[in-house]
């Protein structure tokens, strides 16, 4: 039998990305356009939509503009709706939104824990649910004329490092790769997975590991590639699980992390 292969592609694939105004979220949806995926990018502030919907455009790529918060399941229902109107469909999911409240364990209040759940950890669970139920048909979807699907989670190196006052943050990634696992299970033919990204320069993180401070000499000291990581290098991960090529991948967590996670020992 002639040996054949899915190239790494997604070419042709519906794709949105929420969180996708900035950072790494924003890479991504600048990726997948370039590389031939219509892709609808959003998040809360419509300034912020506007800007990169322009520069999907540029590229030629079918898009939409529209804000959405997590937080909100009517929100995300309405994202939803819009891209089923504007592509006919949905093929790829990328969750890259939130970001950090520096607080302990010790000195995390009710309200700040509730609020980072109810957007990190239920924002993951409630654009999943809503998505996949569109993926795999249940309302009355299809990807592509074939049911499935590839959902993108982004979660963090945080999971495994325990980071000082990051306590809220870090539960929630926890929990978004454990959910990872149970909606594969749950979503399929749908396939879900996550993305572990390491110290990433984005507007997240400019103040915090900001160049010259004692923070960004630690990462990149500890780093096997010597440095943080560019938003643009974390797209490659996005590429390929939501590219046909990863039909066989699926409730699991790439790790690009630079090998920080391998630098623990230094002699
Ligand atoms: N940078 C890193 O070192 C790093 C490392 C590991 C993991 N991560 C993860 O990677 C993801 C992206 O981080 P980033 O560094 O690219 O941060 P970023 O540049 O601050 O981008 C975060 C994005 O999330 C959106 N967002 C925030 N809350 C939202 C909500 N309730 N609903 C919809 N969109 C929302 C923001 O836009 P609006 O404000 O307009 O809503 C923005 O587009 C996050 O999940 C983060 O935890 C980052």
């Amino acid at each position: 039998m002639a040996y054949e292969h899915t190239p790494v592609s997604v070419t042709g694939k519906r794709a949105v990305v929420i969180g996708g105004t900035s950072g790494i979220g924003r890479a991504i949806a600048l990726g997948f356009a370039a590389e031939n995926a219509d892709v609808i990018a959003t998040s809360r502030d419509a300034t912020r939509v506007a800007n990169v919907t322009d520069e999907i455009r540029e590229t030629g790529a079918e898009t939409t503009e529209i804000t959405c918060d997590v937080a909100e399941r009517a929100s995300v229902e309405a994202l939803c709706e819009a891209a089923v109107e504007a592509f006919g469909g949905v093929d790829v999911l990328v969750n890259s939104f939130g970001g950090a409240a520096r607080q302990s364990v010790l000195d995390v209040p009710e309200n700040e824990w509730g609020r980072v759940m109810n957007t990190q950890l239920s924002g993951i669970y409630r654009a999943t649910q809503v998505f996949a139920r569109e993926m795999i048909g249940e309302n009355g979807g299809e990807a592509n004329g074939k049911p499935g699907g590839s959902i993108v989670e982004i979660g963090s190196l945080s999971t495994s490092l325990a980071i000082p006052e990051l306590a809220a943050y870090t539960t929630a990634k926890g929990g978004l790769e454990a959910f990872t696992r149970v909606a594969a299970r749950d979503c399929a033919p749908a396939r879900v997975n996550a993305v572990r990204p390491g110290f990433t320069e984005t507007p997240l993180t400019a103040e915090t590991y900001a160049e010259g401070t004692h923070r960004h000499e630690r990462i990149a000291e500890r780093t096997a590639v010597g440095r943080l990581a560019r938003p643009e290098e974390i797209v490659g991960a996005a590429i390929y699980l939501a590219s046909d090529a990863a039909s066989y991948t699926t409730g699991e967590c790439i790790t690009i992390d630079g090998g920080f996670a391998a630098g623990a020992f230094k002699e």
